[in-house]
């Protein structure tokens, strides 16, 4: 059973053990979450004006689009000002900072009536980010920028909580994913050739919850909750954020969500820096939760080439 809770006041650590239960939280927009989305809308305004960014997929080729947006995403992960944000909305929501990581968020458009539906408009089918060797105890965090609809929203398939299929994980190390498959999605306009762990097995996406917030609303749910894009239907292009926490008292403590079907190598966790101060996670901690090969070549921590912050 998924419970689905709004604006739910319950003390972090209650609402991380619902999370790993496979419930989901739904919070009305506030002037945290706002503040985030709205220094993500002046971005994506200012890089489409004079066209409405909701509606340039009808005004110019896909080429144009990709051009136009490709360079927005690494400008709002890595803007200073985008750190501090997110920390606010973590700190809003009365998690401890000391013991709360968090991830670069990420900035994306799912455009409509597949305009462009590969690299920087990859819309993610059926899908676990545990799969991505994220751990079972992230929880991610989205939040739209611009109203949305239920054709342009992202679908959560909870029946497989605790059914596992058979999906791409098994041959998935981040460290080798980090080298290859991240790097240039811009690129890729037609077909999306970077390997992606996705399922094996036909999916049943049916039964599936829509959550339908308004702007600067927030939906929190757990890594290994299986969702996926739901294919954008409403005309208008959908930009959102996510980003990614973990609680390193549950880290230690080994409380998460269940793993059914994750077999990936290597772990996400280097990524994260702790919400108080911006320090890695800790070694030991990383080595508890690190797994498989490091293969030759293969990159620890993907740094962007792009990470251009003005
Ligand atoms: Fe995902």
């Amino acid at each position: 059973m998924t419970t689905v809770f709004t604006d739910s006041p319950m003390p972090d650590d209650r609402r991380r053990s619902h999370i790993y239960q496979g419930d989901i939280f739904v919070t009305s927009p506030n002037a945290a979450t706002r503040a985030l989305t709205d220094f993500a809308r002046e971005l994506v305004e200012e890089a489409f004006a004079p066209l409405d960014p909701q509606q340039a997929q009808h005004e110019i080729p896909v080429e144009k689009f990709v051009e136009i947006f490709g360079p927005v995403k690494p400008k709002f992960i890595h803007h200073p000002k985008t750190k501090s944000l997110l920390r606010d909305i973590v700190d809003q929501q009365s998690a401890d900072l000391d013991e709360t990581y968090i991830d670069v968020p990420r900035l994306r458009g799912a455009t409509s009536d597949g305009y462009l539906t590969a690299g920087v408009g990859y819309a993610f089918p059926l899908h676990r980010d545990v799969w991505w060797s994220a751990p079972l105890a992230q929880i991610n965090w989205w939040l739209p920028i611009f109203d949305f609809e239920s054709e342009s929203s992202m679908a959560f398939h909870p029946h497989y909580w605790d059914t596992g299929i058979s999906n791409g994980s098994e041959e998935f190390n981040y460290y080798v994913y980090n080298a290859t498959g991240r790097a240039q999605a811009a690129q890729h306009v037609g077909k999306d050739t970077r390997k992606q762990p996705g399922p094996r097995e036909p999916v049943r996406p049916e039964p599936q919850i829509r959550v339908v917030c308004p702007a600067g609303g927030m939906i929190g749910f757990s890594a290994a909750q299986m969702h996926s894009t739901v294919p954008n239907t409403s005309g208008r292009t959908r930009f959102s954020i996510d980003f990614r926490t973990v609680n390193a008292a549950d880290l230690r403590a080994g409380r998460s969500a269940p793993n059914v079907d994750t077999y990936c190598e290597g772990t996400s966790l280097r990524d994260f820096r702790r919400g108080s101060d911006g320090s890695p996670m800790p070694a030991e901690l990383v080595a508890q939760y690190d797994s498989g090969e490091i293969p030759e070549g293969a990159v620890l921590v993907y740094e962007p080439v792009t990470a251009a912050s003005s």
